[in-house]
């Protein structure tokens, strides 16, 4: 048994190489070693990326009780509490999974659509003829205004503000602690772990009041949001999630959900915006009202630039991966990113295509910003949702154009992958909501740049 080979030297060499440029790193690892390499990271050890589809469908799909995923997420747990599917493995995580599922499917997410398109129109509202804008933070503000809405069930502004002041903080500060071991320890309200601490009980307090209050809702039973349904669900054994399990899995879901939705979006503007036949032929399907197209749009954008470059998984026991036979413990990386880059998949993989994604033309595992099998991200529907309709609102209504010449380089923010700068842009012109619903868009179909 042994690894497949990668790249060799110094581990901080190569991790500080990956660190800088991460995309252009794994491109080239992948070129140069092919479908299967190992990258030894400082503090993580041995890893072994996966960019074939064929085997990750082997590796992601059938029997998973010889795979950890939620292990690698530990570090996550000061925060996010012992009980996050995210966090957990084996009948745990998917006692969890099971009870989260329900809410992200079917006809809820035709009721999310309505939520988010509503932030939307209020986030362009803000906007004026000549404000300089940094996308990734205003859409940060507005798919945190969707998660308040459509999963926690707030909606009053004041207790959405309060939300966001408290959750804000706490998600803040618990990137740089928790990433940085020793750090957590609470050594008094000026230490890091310390503001950890003190950041996580006021948002504790203010998540168990918004339990409170919902599970005396006198219209609870009719209510659509997540944290309603939550409460009304069940398990196998008829067991209700607890207090502590909700508080644990709301939290998860802003921190899975909140940045990671606005950095796709802040991405699909930068590509957009720098390719003015795309623009406008968008722009057209959103005047046609043609939802195919911008799904597909959406789509391509997740393609081209994935929020997370690879998901996770460690063997408990001896497997076959990609022709290797790898020993029990060994972390494997499924190459999103890579397997979304392949020529033989996608013609002329750097161009940004969504006619690709039309007819049903791409197979499952070859497109997966959102990982696969029974770890696949729970919020995927929802994440896709908000990605066609805040892009429908606002190509409706605004236009756009980048303040940097050229495409924001994309770099690692925590562990997701980002543009360099947000996508700072100008807002060039806005209309009103009545004259986009009008279809009086006066909004030329191609934005200079
Ligand atoms: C563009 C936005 C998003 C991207 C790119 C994304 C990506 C991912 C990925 C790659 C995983 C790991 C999958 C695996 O290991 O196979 C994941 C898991 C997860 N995501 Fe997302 N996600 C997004 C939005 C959301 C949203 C909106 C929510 C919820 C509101 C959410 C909740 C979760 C949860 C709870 C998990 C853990 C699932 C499990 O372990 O069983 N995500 N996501």
């Amino acid at each position: 048994m042994g690894l497949p080979p990668g790249p060799r030297g110094p581990s901080l060499v190569t991790s500080a190489r990956f660190l800088h440029r991460p995309l252009d790193r794994l491109r080239a690892w992948h070129a140069r070693y092919g479908d299967a390499f190992t990258v030894h990271f400082t503090g993580f050890g041995p890893g072994v990326y996966v960019a074939d589809p064929d085997a990750l469908r082997t590796l992601l799909t059938g029997d998973q009780s010889d795979l950890l995923a939620g292990e690698a997420n530990s570090f996550l747990a000061p925060v996010l509490g012992p009980n996050s599917v995210l966090v957990l493995d084996g009948p745990r995580h998917l006692r969890q999974r099971r009870l989260l599922l329900p809410p992200f499917q079917g006809r809820h997410v035709e009721t999310f659509r309505e939520i988010i398109r509503d932030a939307a129109h209020r986030e362009v509202d803000g906007w004026r003829a000549g404000d300089r804008i940094v996308l990734r933070n205003r859409m940060r503000a507005l798919t945190f205004d969707v998660i308040c809405r459509a999963v926690f069930g707030v909606t009053e502004p004041e207790r959405v503000e309060r939300l966001r002041g408290a959750l804000g903080a706490l998600i803040d500060v618990a990137t740089a602690v928790l990433l940085l071991p020793g750090m957590q320890r609470d050594l008094g309200a000026w230490s890091p772990g310390g503001r950890l601490a003190r950041r996580r009980a006021a948002a504790d307090a203010l998540l168990y009041e918004e339990i409170a209050r919902r599970r005396d809702a006198p219209d609870l039973d009719e209510r659509d949001d997540v944290l309603s349904l939550l409460l009304r669900a069940r398990d196998e054994d008829g067991t209700p999630l607890t207090d502590e399990e909700l508080r644990d899995e709301l939290t998860t879901m802003l921190a899975a959900g909140h940045e990671t939705t606005a950095t796709g979006l802040a991405f699909s503007f930068d590509l957009l915006l720098r390719r003015p036949p795309a623009l406008a032929r968008v722009r057209e399907a959103v005047a046609a009202n043609d939802d195919v197209y911008l799904d597909a749009t959406a789509k391509e954008s997740l393609r081209l630039r994935p929020v997370i470059d690879a998901a996770e998984r460690t063997l408990t026991q001896p497997r076959t991966v990609a022709g290797w036979d790898l020993p029990a413990g060994t972390k494997v990386y499924p190459a999103i990113a890579l397997v979304h880059h392949r020529p033989d998949l996608y013609p002329e993989p750097d161009a940004f295509r969504p006619e690709r994604f039309l007819d049903g033309q791409v197979e499952s595992y070859a497109w997966l910003p959102f990982g696969g099998g029974i770890r696949r991200c729970i919020g995927a529907a929802l994440a896709q949702a908000e990605m066609a309709e805040v892009l429908r609102v606002v190509l409706a209504r605004a236009e756009l154009a980048p303040d940097r010449p050229a495409e924001d380089e994309v770099v690692l923010r925590g562990v997701t992958l980002a543009p360099r700068h947000g996508v700072p842009v100008t807002v060039r012109r806005v209309i009103s909501r009545a004259d986009a619903r009008e279809g009086l868009h006066g909004i030329p179909a191609v934005s200079a740049s």
